[in-house]
């Protein structure tokens, strides 16, 4: 079975996500850790300049990246080329570069097929920006999460808070409306609503409030 979820930036999608895997027994596959270990391959390899990606090297390369998931403390955390980088992925920023490079055609063909890979051996919960429309069109379940950007924003400052001890709550503000407009405008694979998803908007839920809508619709 295939559960799609996918939705605008720091919308609670993640937590959603990983919720339901744990109840249900899934697989869990965050495609956006996906996009964020690639754009901190090339942020590694000086790959970007000026929020310039060197397409033609990063092609080359491309056979590279190696990106696994790996369950440390029952918390899921992504690996690039055999090492854990969970915190460098969520960090500003790749978070800065990561529309640019999730827009380009031949980055979105290597982390679709590898997605695909996924839901081809096992039940699967996958989050995303195109899991509903372009990486399972055929998925069991789809669910289209979206919250107000302020909420958005806020929830992500206390996240960073937690974990990082600061965060500045306009800049966050500001790079999730811009990751907004270029993942929904952007030519490849733009973030949208598949006619068939169902809308969950979050703005007014507790994180068990959503899990529990999201399970009542499944069964
Ligand atoms: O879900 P996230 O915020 O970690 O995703 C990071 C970026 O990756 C997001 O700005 C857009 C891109 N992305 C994408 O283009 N397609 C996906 N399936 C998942 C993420």
């Amino acid at each position: 079975m295939i559960i799609a979820i996918d939705g605008h930036s720091s919308c609670g999608k993640s937590t959603i996500a990983k919720a339901l895997a744990k109840k249900l027994n899934f697989t869990y596959v965050d495609t956006g850790a996906m996009y964020r270990a690639v754009t901190l391959f090339c942020l590694q390899n000086s790959l970007i300049t000026n929020d310039v990606v060197d397409e033609t090297a990063l092609e080359s390369r491309l056979h590279e990246v190696q990106i696994s998931f790996v369950k440390n403390a029952d918390v899921q955390e992504t690996y690039l080329n055999g090492v854990n980088v969970e915190r460098e992925i969520r960090s500003m920023t790749v978070a800065q570069h990561v529309s640019t490079v999730s827009k380009i055609g031949f980055v979105r063909a290597f982390l679709v097929k590898k997605q695909q890979e996924y839901g081809e051996n096992a039940s699967v919960v996958m989050d995303g920006r195109d899991i509903g429309t372009k990486v399972f069109p055929n998925a069991d379940y789809k669910f289209f999460v979206t919250a107000s950007a302020e909420i958005r924003a806020q929830r992500r400052y206390d996240e960073l808070m937690q974990k990082e001890g600061k965060a500045n709550y306009e800049e966050i503000l500001e790079n999730l409306k811009q990751r907004d407009y270029a993942d929904s405008t952007r030519k490849e694979s733009p973030l949208k609503q598949a006619d068939d998803a169902i809308l969950v908007d979050t703005s007014n839920m507790t994180r068990e409030g959503q899990l529990e809508w999201i399970l009542n619709k499944i069964q």
